[in-house]
């Protein structure tokens, strides 16, 4: 999970700025990626340059003067670790042993111990842990042995194994940065100016807004004047060191251009102090745009689900959340039989899936691997697939049968938001629309929840309004906690659940989801003095919800509440409280989740940590 860029510029005014800082700015946009260390190799006048650094792209870039290099072509990397810990040396971009070749990678080369070891054997030195070393000596290895750049390049590439997205320069073929992808995400950015490679579109936005979206097993290469694009025909894993260049087809690029309509600014914090709170803030844009866009697009959908014996929902993480409000809705408002599973869980649920099933895979940023690689295993199974993602082309919606994209815009900070409450419309919409197509849900019902449904938007601005200065105040309580509970029921356990990895994500404090009637059979352990418990009440299932805050209430917890206004026990049950306007059951895990990114958010500010960039956590997770 790393960001990586390559840009080859048409002229050296091209752009009006020096590369380096080019680069730079390219690498800002792609840090949610990782953010461990950073580097660049840039091809300038004096021959190619290499810098890199451990340490936040903020830091490095001063300390390393990005911006004061220029050069036509280079390519940068910012780094989530995976082989080898963050460090100088493991930082991209990685060299040969003639230091003619440069390459940053996305991904894991799962056989680089073996190519390592082999190319050892031939006399290669190796200084750095990481796995996209080997790179660099393959294609060096096949130089020695009189192949082309480009063909030893070629060459190398099906020797690896595993998911990478590479771009590389190689000093002996100048003005040209090969590339090569297979499941890792690679684009590229066409402008008059400039070509770009990138790991995702954000990081070129203030450039160009035509872009080519690669599918695994292409290679070929940018340079001014031409864009090569080549399928990989067999891949040839064995290691025999002979000069026989790998079979390919070409690609007509021209016929894959597409054009974008997100804007830079959808890509910046337009005077936010964090992506984070921007996103929260764009929620009634992005469920607003959703909504416009796939109530014309489901009528298919609708009818496929009501032909299924099963609907599975899967995802990892807020997409997994995103799927249980769904399955919960498709049970509750259609009689579909419905279940959500975690994405990396679906392999032992396997033998029970069929052609009859339809499993909709959700993923804001259609990359994550786990739901990649359960969709690749239900689609073995005969299941029809649909993609449910806010990013078009991305490998989710390339690899399913079908797909439906959330309109969200691009999401920036590692904690999803935006993209989760358009998820959660979207499969607010295609339940209420499959229940008034089956009739399970009279059609005045349907009409009345999808006009409430287009209101909602609205009534989530006011909720972000009414709730952020309460949340500054609760974070300051929050702040000093260790540990919270998070409890609901129904559609208030996921959005509980959605609560809970806000807060633990991005404020580092341990939170637990349970449902609120499955606390007293053990969570209840550890309650007492002040300790603090989140009740979610969403409206039909408050009176449940009673005695399980007076439980906890008897052994001294902390009692917080997200409750619906009218509700006449809050004032005795709850020492603070966030008061929402009622919306119907169905609709509220929607709008209910803003009180909880809102304090998530601030605890993290207040305890004094990044909340776009937690720790640990990367954006987009394409390791398994
Ligand atoms: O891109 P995806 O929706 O597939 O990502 C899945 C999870 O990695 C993601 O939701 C993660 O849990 C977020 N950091 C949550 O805020």
């Amino acid at each position: 999970m790393c960001g990586i860029i390559g840009i080859v510029l048409s002229s050296s005014k091209a752009l009006s700025k020096n590369l380096g800082r080019v680069i730079r700015e390219c690498l800002k946009n792609l840090e949610y990626r990782g953010y461990d260390s950073v580097g660049f190799a840039i091809v300038s006048s004096e021959g190619l340059i290499i810098r890199k650094s451990k340490g936040k792209i903020d830091e490095v870039v001063s300390k390393l003067s990005f911006d004061e290099f220029d050069g036509i072509y280079g390519v940068g990397h910012t780094r989530w670790a995976t082989h080898g810990r963050p460090s100088d040396v493991n930082a991209h971009p990685q060299t040969d042993c003639s230091g003619k070749v440069a390459v940053v990678h996305n991904g894991i080369i799962e056989n680089y111990m073996e190519l390592r070891d082999a190319l050892i054997s031939r006399g290669h030195e190796f200084r750095s842990e990481t796995d996209t070393e080997v790179i660099a000596h393959l294609i060096e290895e096949y130089k020695r042995l009189g192949m082309s750049s480009y063909d030893a390049f070629k060459k190398a590439v099906t020797h690896l194994r595993g998911s990478y997205a590479v771009a590389v320069i190689d000093v002996d073929d100048p003005g040209k940065i090969f590339f090569a992808r297979n499941t890792s995400p690679l684009v590229i950015g066409i402008s008059r100016e400039a070509k770009f490679l990138s790991s995702d579109i954000p990081a070129f936005l203030d450039y160009s807004r035509d872009v080519i979206v690669l599918n695994d097993d292409e290679l070929g290469y940018i340079s001014k004047d031409a864009i090569v694009i080549e399928k990989l025909v067999d891949k040839d894993l064995r290691l025999e060191f002979d000069r026989v260049p790998p079979k390919t087809e070409f690609i007509d690029y021209r016929l894959r251009v597409r054009h974008i309509d997100w804007t830079p600014e959808m890509a910046k914090k337009g005077g936010y102090p964090h992506f984070m709170l921007k996103e929260i803030h764009e929620q009634p844009r992005a469920v607003a745009d959703t909504l416009i866009s796939i109530s014309k697009e489901l009528d298919n959908i609708v009818k496929l689900l009501s032909k299924a014996d099963r609907v599975l929902l899967i995802g990892s993480g807020t997409s997994y959340h995103a799927a249980l409000v769904g399955s919960l809705l498709l049970n509750e408002l259609a009689y579909v039989k419905s279940h959500a599973l975690i994405s990396s869980e679906v392999r032992w649920f396997i033998n029970s899936i069929d052609d009859d099933d339809v499993v909709i895979a959700i993923s804001q940023s259609g990359e994550t691997i786990d739901t990649l690689l359960a969709v690749r295993d239900v689609r073995g199974k005969g299941a029809l697939t649909i993609a449910l993602t806010n990013v078009i082309d991305s490998t989710l919606a390339r690899e399913s049968h079908l797909s439906i994209y959330t309109r969200a815009g691009p999401e920036i900070g590692v904690a999803a938001t935006k993209t989760y409450v358009a998820q959660v419309a979207t499969l607010s919409y295609l339940a209420i629309s499959l229940g008034g197509y089956m009739g399970t849900l009279d059609s005045n019902k349907a009409s009345e929840l999808k006009s409430e449904l287009s209101l909602i938007p609205e009534v989530m601005s006011t909720t972000i309004s009414t709730c952020e200065p309460r949340a500054r105040v609760i974070s300051g309580v929050i702040g000093t906690k260790h540990s919270m509970y998070y409890l609901g029921r129904g559609l208030g356990l996921p959005t509980s659940m959605e609560g809970a990895l806000k807060l633990k994500e991005i404020a580092y404090i341990h939170a637990e989801a349970y449902p609120a009637g499955e606390s007293k059979h053990g969570p209840i352990a550890l309650v007492d003095e002040g300790f603090p418990v989140a009740f979610t009440v969403l409206g039909d299932e408050a009176e449940l919800i009673v005695s399980n805050v007076e439980e906890m209430k008897a052994r001294g917890a902390w009692t917080l509440a997200v409750v619906p206004k009218g509700f006449e026990k809050s004032v005795k049950l709850f020492d603070y409280i966030f008061e929402l306007r009622r919306i119907s059951y169905e609709l509220a895990p929607i709008v209910y989740i803003i009180p909880y990114q809102l304090l998530a958010y601030y605890t993290a500010v207040t305890l004094g940590y990044d909340p776009d960039k937690p720790r640990n956590l990367a954006k987009t997770v394409t390791v398994v």
